[in-house]
């Protein structure tokens, strides 16, 4: 999978992608990344992107034309499968979402900043408008950060054991059951007995019913879905 990212803050997504398994996943190519300065499609030699709304109002607007030209510069590269704006008024990121664009090959994103971006890219390139969540950040870069290691953890042969991506938390609809490693005995606090029974079928079930738990205390909502 190879995903571009155009960011009027390039420096920001420097580290994200250098740790852990986005490292692995680009180590191993399964996964490209290209962070894109949007100031290289700058409308003067002031590097600008931005400009005051129209109809009067505080707080600035991203340009059409640095955006434009940016996404018809890389377009020509490869063919985009989804050109995804992350903003706080987009459709809230959820596992479905990021299953489905995990099998995609290539990915355009675009972090927001200042208002916004001016409605036109997002009525004529963007086929994806994503939130990460009912707050507002002072950018896409951090969202577009999380997405990309939703997303490209769930590559083929990132995971080391790629059966745990199944068993993560909201994969059924379920939140993970806990977990327990040494000592079975922490300070009186112990291991429940069943795990250390050997039994796996046993294990399973209990797993299985500690999630449903788990997930009806805390997020009764995902069992109506
Ligand atoms: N940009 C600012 N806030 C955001 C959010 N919550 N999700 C996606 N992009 C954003």
């Amino acid at each position: 999978m190879h995903i571009d990212i155009l960011t009027v803050l390039p420096a920001l997504l420097e580290s994200p992608f250098q740790h852990s398994m986005m490292k692995r996943a680009q180590e191993k190519g399964l996964l490209t990344i290209e962070v894109h300065p949007l100031r290289q499609w700058a409308v003067n030699e002031y590097g600008q992107v931005d400009d005051y709304q129209y109809g009067g109002g505080a707080g600035m607007v991203m340009m059409c034309e640095p955006l434009a030209n940016a996404i018809d510069s890389l377009s020509k590269q490869r063919k985009y499968d989804a050109i995804i704006y992350l903003t706080p008024d987009g459709e809230t990121l959820k596992q479905s979402r990021v299953n489905q664009l995990s099998l995609q090959q290539n990915l355009l994103l675009i972090c927001g900043h200042y208002k916004g971006i001016d409605e036109r890219i997002r009525a004529n390139y963007v086929t994806h408008e994503i939130s990460i969540g009912d707050y507002v950040l002072s950018g896409g870069e951090l969202p577009a950060a999380i997405l990309v290691d939703a997303i490209g953890r769930l590559i083929p042969g990132v995971l080391n054991d790629e059966t745990s991506a199944l068993t993560d938390s909201f994969q059924d609809n379920l939140l993970s059951p806990p977990v327990y490693t040494r000592p079975e005995d922490f300070r009186g606090w112990k291991v429940p007995d069943i795990l250390l029974s050997g039994n796996h079928k046993l294990i399973d079930e209990w797993r299985h019913d500690q999630a449903m738990q788990r997930t009806q205390e805390r997020r009764p909502d995902l069992l109506k879905d």
